[in-house]
């Protein structure tokens, strides 16, 4: 039960720091800018590799750009956009091979132009979205949808088709109020081996452009169609999960930021009723979740030595009675929702967009000395995640949660620790014109789950969630979010986009040597290799699906067994025989 003091402590307090120490650079280098190393914003990519390159650039301008991107493509090296966190858990950012080349958009963060009569503004795409709401709001204008989280940079939730939830309007995905971008892409020789292409709204090169997964070239500046500043009226509502599975395929219709968040243990369902309301409505609510704040370090480390502990050797019981604290602080603090920025005081929270919209205060300070910092920051022995994230038809969604329920009932302590990481998000993302956007109107599942520091340790009722991933992505279809996930579930992704092929062509116009191109962009593009790792316990780190015991752990009871209610599902599963052989 430590566990559950620590949380307690951490979360019951409402615990507001003054800040906290900010990510750390995602690009170090040991000489000067050569000898570099590029990372996430967690340390660590999913098959725990190291990613080198010989050096980095930090352009300060587009003509700085353009010649960092001309002196690749001269050299015919390998380049790959870097952003002020990374905050991609996939191994995006890196340019694959030893002698890549990075280029940091991190002093390419300025607006380059409001046009508030026409409602258009023109950003740098290294522009942290926090600056970007800001200077929006500055100008009387709302981004009217974005992800939750304000760490992230335009260029970089660009590329990964980044969301907020809405099936209204154009829907939740911030490249649908794209309406112009600049691109640097390698050229020939005779036009100085790099061009700054120009895409307005109704090139369709613009589809493949604004969901790029960076293989394009650099994107310099996107001009974003925004919306008068408006305010959102806010409320989440508790109930029992029975009627989940239908209640799934309507709310994205009823409410425009509507979202819901299942805690499967206890069998219940938070939904956000969240809406637009006129400007003169009273409230200045601000969104400042709790999970994006800084957390004391000492909290951190003490929180996951026990959750190691619980994991390791606790019981279901132990583990499923730690598990219902985080979702209670949460609910008792409004999830760090307030009606007028200090104290909440009821719902509906009224607020204006850009105060609603996204948060994340732990990047906001100056640095502490790492005194407190975000909860995931690899400096700190802190909270370890995993993080998965995949959408299914809207159409499908019912069927999907059914069987989710199902999987649950066999065994619903097993779902415990889904409960403690607050459950699966659900949020509605709309039907997209980007070729590597969604085809179709999709719920996206969202899981935030333990993940070991230990290589290949298994990992309590993995075989659970391993599951429901594999139903997800194989029995419904499901696409993968591109800046999420572990490698397995990007095997066979790229097939489920009908213009998939529209996408590879304008790439290799744009890049034909593909300098802009990772091993792991030609891995989920199916063009060269498979992102599976077939490997000894390969299965327990999502780097493949297992076909054999030894990709579980035989030598502690994990064998490669079928689904339970997905038959054709192959998961790591304790299985008693097993655990006798190795105990005895
Ligand atoms: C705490 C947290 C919360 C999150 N919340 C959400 C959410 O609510 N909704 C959601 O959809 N996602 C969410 N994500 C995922 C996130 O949106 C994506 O991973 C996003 O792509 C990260 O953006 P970034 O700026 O850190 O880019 P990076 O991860 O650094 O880069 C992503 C890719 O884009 C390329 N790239 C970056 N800039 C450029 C450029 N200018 N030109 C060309 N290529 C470029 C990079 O090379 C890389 O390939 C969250 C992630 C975290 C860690
Ligand atoms: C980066 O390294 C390569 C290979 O060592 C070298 O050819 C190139 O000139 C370097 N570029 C910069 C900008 O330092
Ligand atoms: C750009 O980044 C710097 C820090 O490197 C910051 O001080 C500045 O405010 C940012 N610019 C904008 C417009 O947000
Ligand atoms: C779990 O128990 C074993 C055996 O007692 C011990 O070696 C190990 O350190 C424990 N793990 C944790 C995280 O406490």
């Amino acid at each position: 039960m430590r566990i559950a003091n620590v949380l307690s402590l951490l979360l019951l307090l409402g615990l507001r720091l003054a800040g906290g120490s900010p990510p750390p650079q995602p690009v170090e280098c040991t000489r000067g800018t050569s000898d570099c190393t590029v990372t996430n914003v967690y340390g660590s990519y999913p098959d725990r590799t190291i990613c080198r390159a010989a050096n980095a650039s930090f352009p300060r301008t587009e003509q700085e750009l353009v010649a960092a991107v001309a002196a690749a493509a001269a050299a015919k090296r390998k380049v790959k956009v870097a952003t002020r966190h990374s905050h991609s858990f996939p191994k995006l950012a890196c340019p694959g091979g030893r002698d890549g080349t990075i280029i940091s958009t991190r002093f390419l963060n300025r607006t380059v132009s409001v046009d508030a009569a026409r409602r258009l503004m023109t950003v740098e795409s290294g522009m942290v979205l926090r600056d970007l709401i800001k200077a929006a709001a500055a100008a009387g204008l709302a981004l009217p949808h974005s992800p939750y989280w304000y760490g992230l940079t335009i260029g970089g939730l660009l590329a990964t088709g980044a969301h907020g939830s809405s099936l209204w309007g154009k829907g939740g995905a911030v490249h649908e109020y794209v309406v112009g971008l600049r691109i640097v892409t390698p050229a020939p020789a005779s036009q100085g081996f790099a061009v700054v292409r120009q895409l307005v709204a109704g090139d369709p090169d613009l589809d493949a452009a604004k969901v790029s997964l960076g293989v394009l070239g650099v994107i310099s500046q996107v001009t974003l169609e925004l919306q008068p500043q408006f305010k959102r009226s806010v409320r989440f509502t508790t109930l029992d999960d029975s009627d989940m599975a239908e209640k799934v395929g309507v709310w994205g219709g009823l409410h425009e930021f509507g979202d819901l968040a299942w805690l499967p243990r206890q069998g219940k369902v938070i939904y956000r009723e969240d809406d637009r309301v006129d400007v003169s409505t009273r409230g200045n609510g601000l969104n400042d979740y709790i999970g994006f704040r800084a957390q004391p370090t000492l909290g951190l480390i003490t929180a996951r030595v026990a959750q190691e502990k619980l994991e390791q050797n606790g019981t279901d019981i132990a583990r499923c009675l730690a598990a219902r604290l985080p979702p209670l602080a949460l609910e008792l603090q409004a999830y760090g929702f307030t009606n007028d920025g200090n104290f909440f005081t009821g719902y509906p929270v009224v607020g204006f967009q850009h105060r609603i919209q996204a948060s994340g205060s732990c990047i906001n300070s100056p640095e502490d000395g790492l005194l407190s910092s975000c909860t995931w920051d690899p400096r700190i022995r802190g909270p370890f995640l995993y993080n998965s994230g995949f959408s299914v038809a809207l159409s499908k969604a019912p069927a999907f949660v059914a069987d989710m329920q199902r999987l649950r009932d066999l065994n619903p302590r097993a779902f415990c620790g889904i409960d403690f990481t607050l459950g699966i998000l659900m949020r509605y993302v709309k039907a997209s014109s980007a070729y590597l956007g969604k085809a179709e109107d999709c719920v996206d599942f969202d899981v935030t789950y333990y993940r070991s520091y230990t290589d290949g340790e298994p990992r309590v009722h993995s075989d659970v969630f391993d599951e429901l991933e594999q139903m997800a992505l194989r029995k419904y279809g499901a696409l993968p979010h591109w800046g999420k996930n572990r490698n397995s579930a990007f095997d066979g992704a790229v097939a489920k986009y009908p213009k998939s092929g529209e996408f590879l062509k304008v790439k290799d116009r744009y890049d034909p040597d593909g300098i802009f191109s990772s091993e792991w962009s030609d891995q989920v593009l199916g063009i060269r290799g498979s992102p599976n790792i077939v490997a000894k316990r390969c299965a327990l780190e999502g780097l493949c699906v297992c076909s054999d015991d030894s990709h579980c752990a035989p030598e502690q009871g994990y064998f490669c067994r079928p689904g339970q209610v997905y038959k054709e599902a192959r998961v790591c599963s304790q299985s008693t025989a097993g655990y006798l052989r190795t105990k005895t």
